[in-house]
């Protein structure tokens, strides 16, 4: 009797260790899935001024006038791409024309202003513009 019982405790031990040891990496692994992800992915938008640029675009009211590809009341962002190069001069000369608005280069139609916008944030909106064509910054 006293060996079964001794058995059974052993038993009870090694079933304790192996479970509790089991939950614990359940556990870190379910952490890793929760928070890896969205702070991974906000590092990649911070690194990455184009889909900065995308998200600034999509958050102003550019999407009134502006599409991807087609023509609305301004030109497509796609079309804007392929008339410039992706220099750091086009993307300076872009950012200040989306902060002052203006016509001329697309017709007799203007661009209204964007005076709350920063001009950090316009040059990141002119880099997405700018890349549509496939072109990368030179
Ligand atoms: C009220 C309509 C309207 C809104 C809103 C608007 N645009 Fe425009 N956009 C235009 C028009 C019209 C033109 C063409 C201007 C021209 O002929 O020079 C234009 C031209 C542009 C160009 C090319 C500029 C050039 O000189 O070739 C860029 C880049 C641009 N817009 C980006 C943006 C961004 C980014 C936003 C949002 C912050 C925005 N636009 C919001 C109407 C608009």
């Amino acid at each position: 009797m006293k060996k079964v019982n001794g058995f059974l405790i052993v038993l009870v031990m090694v079933w304790t260790a192996i479970s509790c040891g089991g939950k614990k990496e359940e556990a870190s692994t379910a952490a890793k899935e929760d928070y890896g992800t969205p702070q991974e992915e906000v590092a990649a938008t911070k690194s990455d001024p184009i889909a900065q640029g995308e998200s600034l675009v999509k958050a102003n009211d550019c999407k009134t006038c502006h599409d991807k590809t087609n023509k609305i009341i301004g030109p497509s962002h796609t079309d804007v791409a392929k008339k410039y190069d992706f220099t750091d001069a086009n993307v300076k000369k872009l950012a200040e024309k989306i902060i002052k608005g203006g016509s001329g280069n697309w017709g007799q139609v203007p661009m209204t202003a964007h005076p709350n916008v920063s001009e950090s944030d316009a040059e990141l909106m002119a880099k997405y513009v700018l890349s549509l064509d496939g072109e990368k910054e030179h």
